[in-house]
């Protein structure tokens, strides 16, 4: 049975397309087949694995429109199993085209692209824009799981009980299914005090929320690390770029957590 898992919170920048980059490029190193789609217009994702707008002629945005199959535009990434749906900048047009009179279930159009293909893989991952907007409702709309990375700064969070909310009102009308499947606190350094605070703050308040390592009392918490940040300059994700790395190690566990919780 595959797992559609959207990697989604409405603040920006704080770690989704670094997990969802590295935590598909992880489960796929475990051998698990998956895909990630792109479904943000920064296309942040697509270049992270290398693809640049040369590479491909058409993307979600022409699957979300009904021109192409999303068969037709997944690409093969340089890590074995994993392979990607590729986002475009022309994908802020397609809010407007949602609203089109014969949508009839605007936000249930991503959810009938990947019928399909979606038996074909292990774990279909999902990084969305940071808003909450028509493109994260069709991703949450198409989802099994969410995972929301929480980033250890100042203000991380705010606007959580918002998110969560529009999670509960997603699950008690389109997609009854939808479930948390964790907080994921990122970018956290032990060298600054807010960062320790944010941390202790979620074990008191989400402790079963987070992910744990195997037979551990610790969640698993990924670090700020440099390499995380250098990898999509290379258009590699962390497991072809640094595979021994701290952040690296962070993210095979946070894999490893998915596919036992599975
Ligand atoms: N653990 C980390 N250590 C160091 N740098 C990180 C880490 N996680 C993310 N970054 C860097 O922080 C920036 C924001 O991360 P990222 O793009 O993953 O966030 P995002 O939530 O997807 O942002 P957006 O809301 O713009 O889509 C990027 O430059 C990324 O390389
Ligand atoms: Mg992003």
């Amino acid at each position: 049975m595959s797992q559609i898992i959207s990697i989604v919170n409405q603040k920006g920048g704080v770690g989704k397309t670094t997990t969802a980059v590295n935590l598909s490029s992880a489960l796929a190193e475990k051998g698990k087949k998956v895909l990630l789609l792109d479904m943000d217009s920064q296309s942040n994702a697509t270049t992270s694995l290398g693809f640049s707008k040369n590479d491909y002629e058409f993307n979600i945005y022409h699957v979300l429109l009904g021109i192409k199959k999303l068969k037709d535009i997944i690409l093969k990434s340089d890590i074995k199993g994993l392979s990607i749906a590729p986002s475009n900048i022309s994908l802020v047009g397609i809010e407007k085209e949602f609203y089109n009179p014969k949508n009839k279930n605007p936000e249930l159009i991503l959810k009938e692209k990947l019928k399909d293909i979606k038996h074909k893989y292990d774990y279909i991952i999902i990084d969305l824009p940071s808003a909450l907007g028509l493109i994260t409702i069709n991703g949450l709309s198409t989802s099994d799981y969410v995972i929301i990375p929480i980033q250890c700064e100042f203000f991380a969070l705010e606007g959580l009980s918002q998110l969560q909310n529009t999670i509960n009102l997603l699950k008690q009308t389109i997609n009854p299914k939808l479930k948390i499947k964790g907080f994921l606190p990122t970018m956290y350094s032990r060298q600054n005090n807010l960062s320790k605070e944010v941390l202790n703050d979620l074990i008191h308040h989400y402790s079963e929320k987070l992910f744990y390592k195997k037979n551990s009392k610790n969640c698993i918490v990924i670090p700020r690390n440099i390499k995380l940040a250098e990898a999509p300059s290379f258009g590699k994700s962390i497991i072809n770029y640094a595979i021994n790395s701290k952040g690296s190690i962070a993210y095979k566990d946070l894999a490893l957590a998915i596919i036992k919780k599975t």
